[in-house]
């Protein structure tokens, strides 16, 4: 059954207080009539089919749902763009020359893109690609900084039909060639380099590297970051600056129309396998989702400037930074670089630079916040923010109500929002206009939405109790399959019971009906809240010569969430020594990139197993974690378990 894992946990759980809505802001919240939830409850579709009118149609749908589960398709029939609706909707209004990006680099450069300039700059690009041979169905791999040319890549792509496969520039040569490969992508879009800390990161070198193996890249567009000293090298005949690409093209490039059900993107995120899976995106229930949700959750004003701090290599980036604000025709910031450069105060003099009105981070960045102290915001006016949002994993409560005092003054609601890749849209949150908060929970599925929270053979648990999170309706934004891989969309999310989506997340439900969100209850773990998989780490470490197994686990972690642990047994013959920790360590980010360095690595002799030969993690998080040992019984030799937990006092590595 759901595991409650940590002292944070059991925290939120006995948490009592509760902050109603602020009468001002309830005054003037884009949702404001309760009775919202129950009209969608009634009638889903026609609720949903009331949104997508807002939005702009070549030809409007026939049928607002085919539901054969687990196969969706929504707005049957219908014919849309979304670079369209993105960009070409809001330049007959006044929002022509409203900010659309406004985009701040690392160094402290600035740019900003209005509506009109955004669009220009997307039609130029997409005739570029056209000028590539992209067609309609060709996939385009994206792997970008966080500069403005990204957005502009993916909707040059959506206008043109081709489905994007952004990755996030975090991740290793290796893990972009991988990307690469399984969806088969034309045409790489990279850069020479980006800022990190002041630091660049070697993008074009490890873009180099990544298509040595990826034969299905014809042509890599490298966007000029850096300069010359990023040390990028191009290749004859293959490599194409973008600045030169554009030159001379087209201003304008007309949409192409889409089938409401064709692929908008594909987006690779870590599973319960070794090997990331390619979520897969569509055009019109994605758009009608981000849209609504953008504009329900976050309460977006005409005049608000918005940021969220996801990098767009992320789910959250795509649906709230590209697609549900730019669809909303909002202002939204973009950061390239840490929020600790070049001093910690950097997000907050962000938000005193802009006069930000609604920001969005993670609970870990939170965290860190924290830690860092309360006089890096007190050095800046952040009066213009009303409200607060989170994503990413669980929030503690403490972390909750110092976000609402020390960021919000205590005065912005505060909306943890929960959601996945694959629901492509949040799908729990509050209202912030509607919504009594409670520190750390998410509160209630959004209007149109259905969850449940079931136990192991599926029965809804009933209120005051814990189990599994599951999503009982179908929802607009939700994935439609794994990319080439059908047979895993099934088994994944649609087979451990039948026509209920499984979300792999544990949750209870107060006695008011609040969902308050326990973490996974599967091999994912959220590191900083980002998404890995054990897995796909003890496959990077077992990849080494000297390992011969390997179990990885999430450790309880006060400012990341989960902090990797690796418990590692070595080949015969070789030794233990603390440059081996380092050396393996390295392949690992090697492998996969720095956001998957394991924090400790542990040697061992053997590993707890079940009579069955599964390595049971479970144990291993009892260890790392100091706690008593559960129940063992199961184990093939419960005796190794004993031997870990006393050996890890002396030779576990900080
Ligand atoms: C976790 C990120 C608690 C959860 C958008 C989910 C959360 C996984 C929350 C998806 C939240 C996300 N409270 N847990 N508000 N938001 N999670 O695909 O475990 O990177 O299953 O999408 O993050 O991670 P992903």
């Amino acid at each position: 059954m759901v595991v409650e894992r940590s002292a944070s946990i059991e925290a939120l759980l006995e948490e009592r207080r509760r902050f109603p809505v602020p009468e001002e802001f309830g005054k003037r919240a884009n949702v404001r009539d309760p009775g919202i939830y129950k009209r969608a409850a009634r009638n889903p579709e026609a609720f949903w089919a009331r949104v997508a009118q807002e939005l702009h149609w070549f030809k409007k749908w026939d049928r607002v749902l085919e539901w054969n589960p687990p196969f969706a398709k929504w707005f049957l029939g219908g014919k849309l763009n979304v670079s369209y609706n993105c960009l070409d909707r809001h330049l007959d209004t006044p929002r022509k020359n409203k900010a659309a990006i406004i985009w701040e680099g690392e160094p402290g450069d600035d740019r900003v893109l209005t509506y009109q300039d955004l669009h220009r700059e997307v039609c130029r690009f997409a005739n570029a690609l056209k000028s590539l041979g992209v067609k309609k169905g060709d996939r385009v791999t994206i792997y970008l900084p966080m500069i403005p040319e990204l957005p502009i890549a993916m909707l040059a792509c959506a206008r043109i039909g081709a489905p994007h496969s952004v990755v996030f520039g975090g991740f290793s040569a290796e893990s972009l060639r991988d990307r690469i490969n399984d969806s088969q992508a034309k045409i790489l879009i990279t850069s020479d380099g980006g800022y990190r800390r002041g630091t660049i990161v070697p993008l074009k070198r490890s873009a180099d590297e990544a298509v040595q193996g990826a034969p299905s890249v014809e042509k890599v567009v490298v966007v000029r970051r850096v300069g010359d000293k990023s040390g990028a090298t191009m290749q004859e005949g293959r490599d194409l600056w973008w600045h030169e690409l554009v030159q001379g093209q087209p201003l304008t490039c007309p949409p192409e129309e889409m089938d409401s059900e064709d692929m908008l993107y594909i987006l690779y995120t870590s599973g319960t396998t070794g090997k990331p899976k390619g979520v897969v995106h569509t055009t019109a229930g994605y758009l009608v989702g981000t849209y609504a949700t953008t504009r329900w959750v976050f309460d977006l004003k005409e005049e608000d400037t918005y940021w969220c701090t996801a990098d767009i290599g992320w789910v959250t980036g795509h649906s709230y930074i590209v697609y549900g604000p730019l669809a909303s025709g909002a202002a939204s910031i973009m950061y390239e670089g840490a929020p600790d450069f070049p001093d910690r105060d950097r997000f907050w003099a962000i938000i005193e630079k802009y006069r930000v009105n609604v920001f969005y981070t993670a609970p870990t960045a939170i965290r860190t916040f924290m830690r860092w102290g309360e006089e890096y915001p007190k050095r800046h006016d952040l009066s213009s923010l009303r409200l607060l949002g989170t994503v990413g994993e669980p929030i503690n409560p403490e972390a909750w109500v110092w976000y609402w005092k020390h960021i919000g003054g205590e005065r912005c609601p505060v909306v943890d929002t929960w959601w996945q890749t694959e629901t492509g849209m949040i799908l729990i949150s509050p209202l912030p206009g509607l919504t009594t908060l409670k520190p750390g929970s998410a509160t209630f599925p959004l209007p149109g939405i259905e969850a449940d929270v079931v136990d192991e053979q599926g029965n809804s648990v009933p209120l005051g109790g814990g189990g599994y999170l599951v999503i009982t309706r179908p929802w607009p934004a939700m994935l439609r399959t794994i990319y080439g891989d059908p047979d895993r969309y099934v088994k994944q999310y649609w087979s451990r019971y039948p026509n209920l989506y499984f979300t792999g997340d544990g949750a209870k439900r107060d006695e008011e009906g609040y969902f308050w969100l326990l973490g996974r209850v599967d091999d994912v773990i959220k590191v900083s809240a980002h998404r890995l998989s054990t897995m796909e780490i003890e496959s990077a470490l077992v990849d080494h010569s000297a390992v011969a197994e390997s179990a990885v686990i999430g450790k309880a972690d006060e400012v990341k969430g989960e902090a990797i642990v690796a418990f590692v047994t070595l080949k015969n013959g070789v030794n233990q020594s603390p440059e081996l920790i380092n050396e393996l360590k390295q392949h690992v980010v090697r492998k996969i990139g720095a956001i998957a360095r394991p924090e400790q690595i542990i040697f061992t002799a053997e590993l707890p197993k079940t009579r069955s030969g599964k390595i049971m993690r479970r144990l291993l998080r009892d260890v790392a974690e100091g706690r008593a040992l559960g129940d063992t019984t199961t184990l093939a030799d419960p005796a190794v378990v004993q031997a870990l937990k006393d050996k890890y006092g002396e030779e576990g590595e900080a």
